[in-house]
């Protein structure tokens, strides 16, 4: 069976998904804790079976006090690691792949739907068209600058809108599917 990878994410209205120090002030929730309204995160996280992690979304996740993925396969990607599995914390593998191998590993043990995270992260999967669907969720907030979601990938990359919703808190999330380029 293909396997599907989705973007879940929040920005601020100038495009950034943290601080150039990684700090994330200006998101409500993002000590990982969730208020009453969840922005439909617990149902896409139920949906998924795998996550994709770059090593810096890791490195904030282990600091949560609990591990936000428990019963999801995680792989987290780092140039100092290798292409053999390295043990990380609560079952996590450590690799070094290219996103394509990345799927082609993760087709063997049988994932279906990838949640792709991380900026760097889903900026190469989306340059290697690898993405099928982005959820936005844009924060009212100007930040100035900070890690960027989207960056140059060479050629234009078209989408499909396929809904946007907008919140009580003024937070406003948008659907697309990514039209694939072949
Ligand atoms: N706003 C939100 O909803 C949201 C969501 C997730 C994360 N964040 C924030 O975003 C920040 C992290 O974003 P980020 O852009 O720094 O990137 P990231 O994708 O979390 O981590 C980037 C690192 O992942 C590794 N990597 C990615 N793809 C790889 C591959 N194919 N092979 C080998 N290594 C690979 C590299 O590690 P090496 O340098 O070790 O090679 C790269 O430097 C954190 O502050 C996090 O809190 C925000």
């Amino acid at each position: 069976m293909a396997i599907t990878c989705s973007v879940f994410i929040a920005t601020s209205l100038d495009g950034f998904i943290a601080r150039n120090n990684g700090d994330l002030d200006w998101l409500p929730g993002s000590n990982g804790e969730m208020g009453n309204e969840d922005y439909g995160f617990k149902a896409f996280f139920a949906s998924i079976d795998t996550l994709v992690l770059g090593r810096n979304t890791y490195a904030l996740a282990s600091t949560f006090k609990e591990w936000p993925y428990r019963g999801k396969h995680v792989v987290v990607l780092s140039s100092s690691f290798s292409s053999e599995p390295k043990h990380l914390v609560e079952g996590a593998e450590g690799l070094a792949l290219a996103p394509q191998d990345v799927l082609r590993r993760l087709a063997v043990s049988g994932a279906s739907h990838v949640y792709v995270d991380g900026g760097k992260t889903i900026q190469r999967f989306l340059q290697a068209d690898l993405i099928d669907e982005i959820t936005v969720t844009r924060i009212p907030v100007l930040i100035g600058e900070g890690i960027p979601l989207f960056a140059p990938s060479g050629r234009d990359i078209k989408l499909r809108h396929l809904s946007t919703q907008a919140f009580e808190s003024g937070f406003v999330q948008s659907k697309y599917a990514i039209i694939h380029s072949a």
